[in-house]
């Protein structure tokens, strides 16, 4: 029995990957593609970015696990073997990861940051007076596991919190949340700085052009660390020329890497960095793998299934 580790992001260090998950699964072969054994005795695949094709080769495999949150990069892969698992990463470290990702963004907006650097490079010496935490309001799009820790935490920083979910969820601890597409004007319309963490799937793919973003307060700000292609990135440059948005961290991209010529670059009012908001922690991860793993060998239900009808 072997498990195949396969990654085509060059950033992802896959001796660190292989030893953890060895620490996790003493028990287990592990192979890192394209060295890859045996073909007949590889069980599980723990992908990140795979090259397309290759789980389609073994003959006995039971499970995908994906060593990142979203399982995108597994279910574009035209090869995918059918009626396997796709198992999501929910990790506590990398929720922690986001959690703070965001938390950085929200207090460089929130304290106005963003303005006293341009000032600075003017020589300017305005003050503008701060608004209280519990006098603004954070949206937070995508109410998973990481949707509601980073509103918990913020809630806890005294920010007034509200969440919108695409499909209906139970029990959502601090938040005030709505959902549902017919909500989401009203949701909006009340951000003054909007998180998003949805992943890209059918209901989401495309979900805020410059209608949905006009909703917006005058002066908001948007952080994305979900995915690209929710947000329409032509019709957020508009709505940042015209002061309609402050400014936007952006963290995930229609396109990734960011073509070149993308206006966004150079936008004065956008913070790019290259999808590295939740980066996995190889050591934490490869636990909750080999739980799921173990799980699947004493016929348990690994956590979290991907669903093809929710789309995450
Ligand atoms: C990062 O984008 C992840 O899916 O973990």
């Amino acid at each position: 029995m072997s498990i195949i580790l396969a990654s085509t992001d060059f950033w992802e260090d896959m001796d660190v990957w292989s030893n953890s998950l060895r620490m996790a699964m003493p028990e287990m072969d592990i192979n890192v593609y394209p060295d890859e054994g045996d073909i007949n005795k590889v069980e599980y695949a723990v992908v990140w970015k795979h090259p397309k094709g290759i789980l389609k080769k073994y003959p006995n495999l039971k499970a995908i696990l994906s060593l990142g949150a979203g399982v995108d990069h597994i279910i574009s892969d035209p090869d995918l073997p059918k009626g396997l698992p796709i198992i999501r990463l929910v990790d506590k470290k990398l929720t922690h990861e986001m959690c703070l990702h965001a938390l950085h963004w929200v207090l460089h907006f929130h304290s106005d940051q963003y303005l006293y650097r341009i000032q600075q490079f003017n020589h300017e010496w305005n003050q503008k007076s701060s608004i209280q935490s519990e006098d603004r309001t954070i949206g937070i799009m995508g109410l998973g596991n990481i949707g509601k820790s980073i509103g918990d935490l913020l809630v806890n920083l005294d920010f007034k919190v509200i969440g919108w979910g695409a499909r209906k969820k139970e029990a959502l601890g601090l938040i005030d949340y709505s959902f549902g597409k017919d909500k989401l004007s009203s949701f909006l319309s009340r951000a003054d700085i909007l998180i998003n963490v949805l992943p890209k799937t059918q209901n989401t793919a495309n979900l805020l052009s410059k209608k949905e973003l006009e909703c917006l307060p005058k002066g908001s700000f948007i952080i994305n660390i979900g995915r690209g292609g929710i947000i329409d990135e032509s019709d957020l440059l508009i709505l940042l020329d015209n002061n309609h948005i402050a400014a936007a961290a952006l963290d995930v991209f229609t396109e990734e890497p960011l073509p070149e010529n993308n206006s966004l670059w150079s936008h004065p009012s956008v913070y790019i960095t290259p999808h590295i908001a939740g980066q996995s922690n190889p050591k934490s991860a490869a636990k909750t793998i080999a739980e799921n793993i173990h799980n699947i060998q004493k016929g348990k239900l690994p956590y979290p299934i991907y669903s093809n009808e929710n789309g995450y």
